[in-house]
């Protein structure tokens, strides 16, 4: 996702005003908090983007104000910190909703559901894209793919994931996020507010009931990978017998040179394999 040089605060000829400073107490506690993240590594300037989260969850988003904070507890730029800040999704540069609650419409999930979950919720909460209800609970979104697609659709809210999604239960969700009923997502502790997960991310502790047994879980589907990598799984193989296997019925034992799956190209062609030839069979041609 790309943003303009509007979005990213680029001025245009106009020199830019200096951002207004926190409060004093408000940039104390925040010091306190930026030295204990600092500390955590061996270069000061690695920290800024855990330190754009702990702005983040200070006034929502990321603003100049947050941003010269940074600048100024690390020993950068404010251009530095800005070209970091804008290029993340992940850091918002203006005022969103407690609940940011993200359709991922790429192609898997939209054809699975997601596109007609984007346009229900748009119709549901009177909102369109990046726009956040009047109550100021819920901003909608589109997201691109965030690597669960076994679980298409998929919905996350503030980054937790509401895997197999319809437009029904997307619906029932963000009612519930605005009622300020609980809510707990597929894979993950109960949701707590952007704010509060911006602190989290910033890499304070987890306090959520459940948050360390359930946190960073994946589902089953996600995990075949990891298995297969430990080598407590098989793969799966598609081979193709020929040749004597073929005529005999012979069980197959693949060459290394032999293809593993259909989607790899066959190493015979038609004129080379006598099982697959080309053109007309004899009997067809008679
Ligand atoms: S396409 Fe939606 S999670 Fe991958």
């Amino acid at each position: 996702m790309t943003t303009s040089s509007s979005e990213r605060g680029v001025s245009l000829g106009m020199p830019e005003l200096p951002a207004p400073a926190y409060p004093d107490d408000v940039r104390a506690r925040l010091e306190t908090d930026a030295r204990e993240v600092i500390a955590r590594y061996p270069d000061s300037r690695s920290a800024l983007l855990p330190l754009l989260h702990l702005v983040q969850a200070e006034e929502g988003h990321v603003t100049r104000t947050g941003m010269q904070f940074c600048a100024d507890v690390l020993g950068l730029t404010t251009a530095e910190v800005t070209a970091v800040a804008t290029f993340y999704t992940m850091y918002r540069r203006k005022p969103s909703g407690d609940y940011q609650v993200g359709v991922c419409t790429n192609t898997l999930c939209a054809v699975m559901g997601g596109d007609a979950i984007f346009e229900e919720l748009q119709e549901h909460l009177g909102v369109g894209n990046g726009e956040t209800t009047g109550d100021g609970k819920v901003t909608l979104e589109h997201i691109e793919c965030n690597a669960a697609c076994d679980f298409a659709p998929v919905v996350m809210v503030n980054w937790e994931f509401f895997d197999n999604q319809t437009p029904d239960s997307a619906k029932s969700l963000v009612d519930d996020l605005r009622a300020g009923r609980p809510v707990t997502p597929t894979r993950g502790a109960r949701m707590c507010t952007f704010k509060e997960t911006a602190r989290i991310l910033a890499g304070f502790p987890d306090e959520r009931e459940g948050a360390v047994e359930s946190g960073g879980s994946a589902g089953p589907a996600s995990l075949v990978g990891l298995k297969l990598a430990k080598g407590e799984a098989s793969p799966a193989r598609v081979v193709h017998p020929r040749g004597e296997a073929a005529r005999t019925g012979a069980p197959h034992e693949p060459s290394p040179t032999e293809h593993l799956s259909s989607h790899d190209a066959p190493q015979d062609t038609s004129a080379s394999d006598p099982a697959h030839p080309a053109g007309p069979t004899a009997e067809e041609g008679e």
